[in-house]
């Protein structure tokens, strides 16, 4: 096994503000986002084997075989594309990857590359069998992207010295690495760029038994002591989201202690989880004012996801990633074709009476 290196590169990728005021902490608990400050603490609950990595069952044995067939033809394995919703486990298989196939990681983002120059710096710098993982793979500027295509394809590097007339290019061979890329739909890159991974795993939103197994995984790592009642009720609530569920647990811990207690029970857990504005379908302010939206302002009539993002003042593409997943999962929302259109569990969800459900829409049709 070769020493593990591993590198970041560039900034954070200027994350989007988190400004909610009003919520409580510095990020809200329900945020799919990692907020700067817990990234030291949420490196420490990563899994760092395939064996750790708990759920997504069928992209894990996908993964398993991907690895093992390229240890025995001791070649790096096929590039990668990981996709779905921030917080699922993208960034982590990333890291499981390069430590199962004894290899080093290379951590960078597509805002973080900003010219050609960047990725090729990069790229001249990578060992024989490396990772390299891009995050937010779908932001990368298209002179940069351009730069990936014969990386990935040839394991080559055509790079332009001098400027004006006198300006030649030559192409310098790579060490062959794995590029792994994660987005959050795979819908946002450009055909020739997810044409050229070798496999695309998407990952789900994690089922509460799951999720209560992330739980309990991370409450062994941070020492917490929890009863498995309190560890599924913090997984309920926690969207599908393992850094949620993991964030939850931190938050009871912290109430836990204060009060002196030693052990996270189901009692201090659900009382814990109020007290952080999480309700016990594991919905937020934000969640809350979309439904709201639907339910109330639109009176149950389909809107459109502008609209409606404009509405509770959320850009639309923060909307239909961060929130939409859960509220979809939950069968409180519906897509159609004309737009978004609450259930009748969200109008019920929200303590309304009557008139939800798809027969409003139908009869307005
Ligand atoms: N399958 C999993 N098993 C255990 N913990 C997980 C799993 N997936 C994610 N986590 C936890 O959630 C946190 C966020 O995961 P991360 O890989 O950063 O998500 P993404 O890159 O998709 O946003 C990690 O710190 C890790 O502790
Ligand atoms: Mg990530």
């Amino acid at each position: 096994m070769s020493p593990r290196r591993e590198v970041l590169s560039g900034g954070d990728g200027g994350k989007a503000a988190d400004g909610q005021p009003g919520l409580s902490g510095p990020a809200r608990p329900l945020d799919p986002d990692p907020d700067p400050s817990e990234l030291a603490e949420e490196a420490r609950l990563r899994p760092r084997h395939l064996g750790d990595f708990i759920g997504q069952e069928q992209l894990v044995e996908h993964l398993e075989i991907l690895l093992e067939a390229a240890r025995r033809r001791e070649q790096p394995v096929d590039h990668l594309l990981f996709a779905g919703p921030p917080g699922l486990g993208k960034t982590s298989l990333a890291g499981v990857v390069a430590v199962e196939m004894g290899v080093g990681l290379r951590i960078t983002s597509g805002p973080a590359l900003v010219r050609a120059g960047d990725l090729a710096a990069i790229l001249t710098d990578l060992h024989q069998g490396d990772v390299l993982f891009i995050d937010e793979i779908h932001r990368l500027a298209r002179p940069v992207e351009e730069v990936l295509y014969p990386a990935m394809e040839d394991f080559q590097l055509d790079i332009l010295i001098g400027k004006g007339p006198s300006a030649r290019s030559i192409r310098l061979d790579l060490p062959r690495f794995t590029l792994i890329g994660a987005t959050t739909r795979t819908g946002l890159l450009t055909g020739p760029l997810r044409d050229r991974f070798g496999f695309v795993g998407r990952l789900d939103l994690y089922a509460p038994g799951e999720l209560q197994a992330v739980v309990t995984r991370a409450a062994g790592i941070l020492g917490v002591e929890i009863e498995a009642a309190g560890a599924l009720r913090i997984a309920e609530r926690s969207r599908g989201t393992p850094r949620i569920a993991n964030r939850l647990l931190r938050r009871v811990r912290d109430f836990v202690e204060v009060r002196a207690e030693g052990r996270v029970t189901e009692e201090l857990a659900m009382a814990g989880l109020e007290l952080f504005g999480v309700d016990d379908l594991g919905l937020d302010k934000v969640d809350r004012a979309i439904l709201e939206a639907l339910c109330r302002r639109f009176a149950g009539q389909a809107v459109g996801l502008t609209t409606l993002a404009q509405c509770i003042g959320e850009e639309p593409g923060t909307v239909e990633d961060a929130y939409e997943p859960y509220l979809l999962q939950q069968g409180l929302l519906r897509r159609t074709a004309r737009g978004r259109v609450a259930t009748a569990r969200a109008f019920e969800h929200l303590g309304l009476a009557g008139a939800g459900g798809p027969g409003l829409t139908l009869a307005l049709g």
